[in-house]
């Protein structure tokens, strides 16, 4: 098994010439490159599982925000090496397969680079970094997470946690990739001569979640983290797809879809304006939130057409359902007016959840956000609308609370508000150092030069974006605890820059507000601060549709807000202490400090 980099001349040979990718993809040059047993500590390479294989004008490639914006607009086509290895955790006698793309040498430009996942996925794709000439991996993670999603494999059985597969999901899997891609890549072209090897993550919604935990974890690994959306604080996340659920339970009334989504309409036509501009777009929900009544709603008429729909599961999938998460469901025609019940509803899903002594456990989504979690289904037999548990909250708590192997709740009997803190209390104790993801103190990263770039959908309908506001509120208060605000903000900007992105939803456009601004050059933006230090100021964001089509707008850095004046081109950036504060909160529901 032993092996070292220099027991085959190949690599050695070849780095002297301008080699071709003939010459480095072959299974002895991979195994050459190696790193030899001892130098990642507690992971020994399988030297004899190697593959290694060209694959020649591939039209893949593409990094993540490319595939969001609906696939690769460039017919870019890419040379590369196709390298497949397994690994072992010493003296664990487990098998670890991962694969690698390693550019043609002519395209390479000394960056690896990992995409993140979504849903209870890890990413089964080795090729997103080729069009930043990256090498790039994937891996099994021990449950072959190429075939299976995490979820499908937290339990052994009833009451069985899968640590093993729940630690590799967490953050380990990620981690091992790239120590172990880093000086494959290096090796495999001969530049592990001390040429800087940049490395990036790029992710959103559980990618996002996954890059936070390589900052956190794995920071000195990491140049430069893209995170979009993250689905940290996992505990309260999950536990939170089954508030809106709760709240109709708790209320014994299930309001019609079509009148959630009137009251999300006409809460966007109140507030658009609120910014500065009438654009469709609520850029400020904070405007939103102090200054508009969602009562006022009431009265106001609504109309949908019977429909089969076809709902999406955000990224977590509703496992039982049809392909990409989706469910398919009969509504009849919705004729009606928005009641004070169905405000209720509404406006208890925004505030967030409360136990019954009125402490607070968690953010809600911002007000103008699409209400979707809380969609009832239509039932043909009592011809009403009845309860649907989204199964993104409602398998979190029977596989991860309850330990019980199945899908979903099958429904709320004797469930309260309490019960839903309590199982987020569970949650959050029992995986605080695996799926949490909400380690503030970010030293080891930030110390070694890394670079983060954190946003998110200011109208996310499914990881509400204030928990992200939380999450560098809490880095700023554990790693600058002395410091003013002014400083902490200063200080936190050389190298943690969060962004809300106006009207944008979960990792994606919003249907709702089409004329927000949408970020498309992130990776641009990092490898430009990390290789150039060029730091960003602000995010160019482009406008794809209305009236502002094809005006790129300058997302203002957090905590500072957007305010259209006058017929300013731009919005301008603005602290305003009363929205900052809206977006304060504090978990006194929980013992523990919730970060
Ligand atoms: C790949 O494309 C290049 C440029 O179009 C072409 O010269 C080359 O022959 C192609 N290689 C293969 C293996 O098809
Ligand atoms: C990469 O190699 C593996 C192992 O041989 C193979 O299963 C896979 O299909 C290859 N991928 C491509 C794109 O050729
Ligand atoms: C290691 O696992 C293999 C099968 O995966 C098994 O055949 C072998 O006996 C195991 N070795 C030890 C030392 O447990
Ligand atoms: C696990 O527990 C659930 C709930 O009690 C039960 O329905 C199911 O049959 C159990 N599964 C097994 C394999 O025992
Ligand atoms: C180190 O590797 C890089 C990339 O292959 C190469 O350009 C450079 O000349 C090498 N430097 C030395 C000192 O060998
Ligand atoms: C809400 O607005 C969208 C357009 O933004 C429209 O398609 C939909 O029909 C409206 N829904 C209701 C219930 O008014
Ligand atoms: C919103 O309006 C309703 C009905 O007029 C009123 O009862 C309620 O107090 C108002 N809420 C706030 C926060 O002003
Ligand atoms: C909805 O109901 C109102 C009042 O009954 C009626 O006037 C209107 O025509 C209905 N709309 C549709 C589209 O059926
Ligand atoms: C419910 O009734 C509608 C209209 O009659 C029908 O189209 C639909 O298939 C029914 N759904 C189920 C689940 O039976
Ligand atoms: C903040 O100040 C206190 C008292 O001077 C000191 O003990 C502590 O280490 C400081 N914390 C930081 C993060 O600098
Ligand atoms: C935003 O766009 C302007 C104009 O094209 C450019 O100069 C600037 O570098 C861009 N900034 C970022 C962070 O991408
Ligand atoms: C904006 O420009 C329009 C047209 O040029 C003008 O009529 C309007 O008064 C301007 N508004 C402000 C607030 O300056």
């Amino acid at each position: 098994m032993r092996h070292s980099l220099f027991t085959t001349p190949l690599a050695l040979a070849v780095a002297t010439s301008a080699a071709t990718l003939e010459d480095l993809c072959t299974v002895e040059n991979v195994q050459s490159a190696l790193p030899a047993d001892g130098t990642i500590l507690g992971i020994d390479l399988l030297p004899d599982t190697v593959t290694a294989a060209a694959v020649y004008n591939a039209s893949t490639g593409g990094g993540m925000m490319k595939r969001q914006a609906g696939g690769s607009t460039s017919s870019a086509t890419y040379s590369y090496c196709n390298v497949t290895v397994s690994y072992t955790h010493t003296g664990k006698n487990d098998t670890i397969p991962v694969i690698f793309a390693l550019p043609q040498p002519s395209d390479f430009k000394n960056r690896f680079y990992l995409g993140g996942g979504g849903g209870f996925s890890l990413s089964s794709s080795a090729t997103g970094g080729l069009s930043y000439g990256a090498a790039s991996g994937a891996t099994s993670a021990g449950y072959d997470a190429f075939n299976n999603a995490y979820d499908a494999k937290v339990l052994y059985g009833n009451g069985s946690i899968n640590w093993d597969a729940t630690y590799a999901f967490g953050y380990t899997a990620l981690g091992e990739l790239t120590s172990i891609g880093k000086p494959l890549s290096q090796a495999f072209y001969g530049s592990g001569n001390g040429t800087k090897l940049y490395t990036y993550f790029e992710g959103c919604s559980d990618g996002g979640r996954e890059g936070m935990s390589q900052v956190q974890r794995w920071g000195e690994e990491y140049d430069g983290v893209v995170a979009g959306a993250p689905a940290f604080r996992f505990a309260q996340q999950q536990v939170t797809h089954v508030l809106s659920s709760a709240i109709e339970h708790t209320m014994d009334y299930y309001p019609p879809p079509c009148a959630l989504k009137k009251i999300v309409n006409a809460t966007i036509d109140a507030c658009d304006s609120l910014d500065g501009r009438t654009d469709g777009v609520v850029s400020r929900t904070d405007l939103c939130m102090l200054n508009f009544n969602l009562s006022s709603i009431v009265g106001e008429a609504y109309y949908c057409a019977a429909q089969s729909s076809t709902s999406l599961g955000f990224g977590f999938s509703k496992r039982q359902a049809g392909p990409a998460g989706s469910t398919t469901s009969y509504q009849p025609a919705q004729n009606g007016t928005v009641n004070a019940n169905d405000i209720a509803v509404a406006q208890g899903i925004y505030d967030g959840l409360f136990n019954s002594q009125g402490q607070r456990a968690y953010v809600g989504w911002q007000i103008g956000s699409e209400l979707s979690d809380a969609t009832t289904t239509w039932d043909n037999d009592t011809n009403s609308w009845a309860l649907s548990i989204p199964s993104t909250g409602g398998e979190y708590v029977t596989k991860f609370v309850q330990l019980l192997n199945l899908d979903n709740l099958s429904d709320l009997e004797g469930v309260t508000y309490d019960t839903l803190v309590d199982w987020m209390n569970t949650g959050m104790i029992r995986y605080m150092d695996s799926l949490q993801t909400t380690l503030p103190d970010l030293r080891p990263f930030q110390s070694s030069g890394g670079k983060l770039l954190h946003y998110h959908g200011e109208s996310d309908p499914s990881i509400p974006s204030a928990s992200s506001v939380h999450y560098w509120q809490s880095v700023r208060s554990i790693m600058y605890a002395n410091a003013t605000d002014e400083e902490a903000q200063e200080a936190m900007s050389d190298w943690y820059q969060f962004y809300l992105i106006p009207g944008y939803a979960h990792c994606g456009s919003n249907s709702l507000q089409p004329n927000g601004p949408a970020p498309q050059d992130n990776m641009a933006t990092i490898i430009d601060w990390v290789e150039n230090g060029i730091k960003p100021s602000h995010l160019n964001a482009t406008v794809s549709s209305g009236d502002y089509a094809g005006e790129v707008q300058k997302l203002c850095q957090w905590p500072q807000r957007p305010k259209w004046s006058g017929n300013s081109t731009d919005f301008e950036c603005e602290t305003d202490e009363a929205s900052i504060e809206s977006w304060t909160y504090t978990f006194d529901a929980f013992k523990l400090p919730v970060y």
